[in-house]
């Protein structure tokens, strides 16, 4: 039977459950699908450091390497491991190790979900830059802890880079509704967003089948809650498409419904399917964490790995859940009775 390897990261805090759930979910619909799914969990997460030292082992990359994909929960308990240790440890250089520049989350809302915005018909594709930019990690700090203190942190443009990215934003608004929006802040910015803003305008004369429309940061924020529906393939760089990626998560009905992929697009190396929310200290303990955030993006998975059908089955079970009412409000039902709902779907 065709079998796909699976490097599994449960990470910190709800990320443990809710790969749990999607792994359950995964696991049925590949046996409904006549396929196999090899799992191996890598302990890698805080509890890992606080016992080693480390978030991951110095071979680590090299291990996940062999793996047709990774599987992510969250990583990150700030109580115990500084954010900048653990992220900078395990979940970021993962993402640059295996060049995963393509952040695609899709913001919508599934049947019977209401979301803060009581409206629904909007359908959008972020698309975040996932391996420079504002996470470059270029920057340092001098004289600590003196009065004359320096910290500085450069964001990294590259041609290469940015545009790739609009290149695979382009490729995704075409086999969309054909619209893109490219999202920077060159007003203020004048160097690597005027810059992007003007790789956006050569690569549109290349696709004029594409319309496309340049935002200001700002005035997209304010356009992701009033006009949502006039969005279809939003393009933004690593730390801009963070943050819209909560508010497209925040008016699809909340983070426990945010799906995302770190994709390599060239298939060189392994590529990550994570939700786009954390560890939720608040309520790791409490059963009440929406695990449809990280079943929807084991669906993204399945079809990046050529299992289309399954991804289907997955998204209709996930969709068929939603439209009872099981799973639509934030706390309303446990973790344990949406992931049944969900499996009894599927079936
Ligand atoms: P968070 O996403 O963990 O939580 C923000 C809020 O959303 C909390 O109130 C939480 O309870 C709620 N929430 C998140 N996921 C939910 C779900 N599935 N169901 C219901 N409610 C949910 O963000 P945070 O609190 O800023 O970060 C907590 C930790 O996670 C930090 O260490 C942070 O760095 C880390 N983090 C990791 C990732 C990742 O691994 N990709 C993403 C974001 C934050
Ligand atoms: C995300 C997260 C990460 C990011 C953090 C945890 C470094 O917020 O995946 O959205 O900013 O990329
Ligand atoms: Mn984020």
């Amino acid at each position: 039977m065709k079998t796909h390897n699976i490097a599994i990261i449960k990470g910190d805090g709800i990320g443990h459950p809710v790969v749990d759930a999607a792994w359950e979910v995964l696991r049925a619909a590949a046996k409904q699908s006549g396929f196999a799914l090899n799992g191996t969990e890598m302990p890698w997460s805080c509890a890992h450091y606080k016992e080693t030292g480390v978030m991951m082992p110095a071979d680590g990359i090299d291990t996940l390497r062999k793996y047709d994909a990774i599987l992510l929960g969250a990583v990150g308990w700030p109580a115990e491991v500084p954010d900048a240790v653990s992220l900078h440890g395990l979940l970021l250089p993962i993402r640059k190790a295996f060049d995963q520049y393509a952040n695609v989350r899709p913001h919508r809302l599934l049947p019977g979900v209401e979301g803060p915005l009581r409206r629904g018909g909007f359908d959008i594709l972020c698309i975040r830059e996932n391996t420079e930019g504002e996470y470059a990690g270029a920057g340092g700090r001098i004289h600590q802890g003196t009065p004359h203190e320096v910290a500085v942190e450069t964001g990294v443009f590259t041609r290469m880079g940015v545009e790739r990215i609009l290149r695979f934003a382009f490729a995704q608004a075409r086999a969309r509704r054909g619209k893109l929006a490219s999202v920077t802040k060159s007003n203020a910015q004048k160097y690597s967003m005027v810059f992007w803003d003007e790789i956006t305008r050569q690569l549109a004369a290349e696709h004029p089948d594409v319309e496309v429309t340049s935002y200001h940061v700002d005035a997209m924020a304010a356009r992701m809650v009033t006009a949502p529906e006039s969005l279809d393939v939003v393009v933004a760089s690593n730390l801009f498409g963070d943050i819209l990626t909560d508010l497209g998560a925040a008016i699809q009905g909340g983070l426990g419904f945010a799906a995302s992929a770190n994709l390599n697009p060239d298939r060189k190396a392994p590529s990550m399917f994570e939700p786009v929310h954390g560890s939720a200290p608040d309520i790791a303990h409490l059963g009440i964490a929406n695990p449809i955030a990280a079943i929807w993006s084991g669906a993204m998975m399945l079809e990046h790995l050529g299992e289309k059908a399954a991804a289907d089955r997955v998204m209709a079970a996930l969709g068929d859940t939603t439209g009872r009412g099981i799973g639509t409000v934030p706390g309303k039902d446990r973790m344990d009775a949406i992931t049944a709902a969900v499996l009894s779907a599927l079936s």
